[in-house]
């Protein structure tokens, strides 16, 4: 709770009271689904998966979930509650087998479980996340379960498109848009569709929420990328300069590389290939503070947040839809 009295809840800002008593709750229904869903007969494999879910996160795919669930006639559907917990399982899944992919040894403020214990143990530890979320999502019936399927297909499209970079003649540009919607859009985008799905709202409102979602995804995405070169600190529970230990070339390294500056032309010799030497990191770091990327990436913020705030007009007025103009808003500003 801050000062003045309003709520916020991973960055989204609860006006209304009695909205932010309900979204507690479902988080907290939701924490409970998660921890008896992963419970096993082998002890390892429960410690294992608690370690991420206990280590924390914000919670957002679920918030978001529960939110667009407020919109619709059946705001208090049970079903939203297991959704919800899909897809924090989903993301789950996805989170260990990232960091065995980007070598990451920090994650959600921890050692990442490839750090932790191995790379064997992150990717079955993944695994068995998301078979748990398979086996919850058959609850919700086959509908979902194609959807979830379709979603998962989508997103692992989007880390094989990074993996193997644009091709020949692409624009970088375009093809890091693309792997973006897929690989973090496209689950939020269903984590806004099952919510308004099983609030039963009209199809024009599903549609709404499973775009806004898409957009605010990739959003999220590029921001998450301009922190990972903006922030100083380890303040996001990660290690800044990942992505480019890695050679996962972002938007704002993207965009400084266009330039026709000195700078520029240094930073396409340094990204070349991946960065493993600390001073040529620091270098690199410097660089792209100092150019133009980071200023870029922040129009395309803004750009998304407008498509963003389109989407949320389709819907009817309530304190859920002003708690997702909020979200919209700290998109834009985690940046700095
Ligand atoms: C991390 O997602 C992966 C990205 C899409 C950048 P989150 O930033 O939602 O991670 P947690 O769940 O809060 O740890
Ligand atoms: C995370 O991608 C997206 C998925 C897990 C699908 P990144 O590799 O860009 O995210 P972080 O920075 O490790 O969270
Ligand atoms: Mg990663
Ligand atoms: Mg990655």
């Amino acid at each position: 709770m801050q000062g003045n009295g309003i709520q916020q809840i991973a960055g989204v800002q609860f006006l209304d009271r009695e909205l932010a008593r309900v979204i507690e709750q479902g988080l907290v229904d939701v924490e409970d689904v998660l921890h008896r869903e992963v419970r096993g007969d082998y002890e390892f494999v429960t410690e294992t998966s608690l370690h991420l879910i206990d280590a924390g996160g914000k919670r957002f795919r679920p918030l978001f979930t529960l939110l667009a669930g407020q919109v619709g006639p059946r705001a208090g559907s049970p079903d939203l509650v297991t959704a919800a917990a899909v897809v924090e399982l989903i993301h789950l899944a996805t989170l260990y087998h990232d960091d065995v992919m980007d070598s990451a040894t920090m994650r959600r403020g921890a050692k990442s479980a490839n750090a932790r214990w191995d790379n064997s143990v992150a990717i079955l530890t993944g695994d068995y996340l998301f078979a748990h979320a398979s086996r919850l999502v058959a609850d919700l019936g086959p509908g979902a379960v194609r959807i979830i399927a379709d979603t998962f297909a989508a997103l692992v499209t989007g880390q094989m498109r990074e993996t193997r970079g644009p091709r020949a003649g692409e624009d970088p540009v375009a093809h890091y848009l693309t792997v973006v919607a897929e690989k973090t859009g496209s689950l939020i985008a269903t984590s806004g569709r099952y919510g308004a799905m099983f609030a039963g709202c009209p199809p024009e409102q599903v549609t709404a929420l499973r775009r806004f979602g898409e957009i605010i995804g990739s959003a999220f995405q590029v921001s998450d990328d301009v922190i990972d070169i903006a922030s100083e600190t380890e303040t996001s529970g990660k290690t800044p300069g990942t992505d480019l230990r890695e050679g996962v070339p972002t938007l704002p390294m993207l965009y400084a590389m266009q330039g026709s500056g000195v700078g520029a032309a240094r930073l396409r010799e340094l990204l070349a290939a991946p960065l493993t030497d600390d001073d040529l990191v620091d270098e690199a770091l410097g660089l792209l503070r100092s150019g133009d990327g980071i200023d870029r990436s922040r129009e395309t913020l803004g750009e998304q947040a407008r498509a963003a705030r389109a989407e949320l007009a389709l819907l009817p007025e309530c304190p859920a839809r002003d708690a997702l103009a909020s979200l919209t808003e700290f998109v834009v500003r985690r940046t700095g």
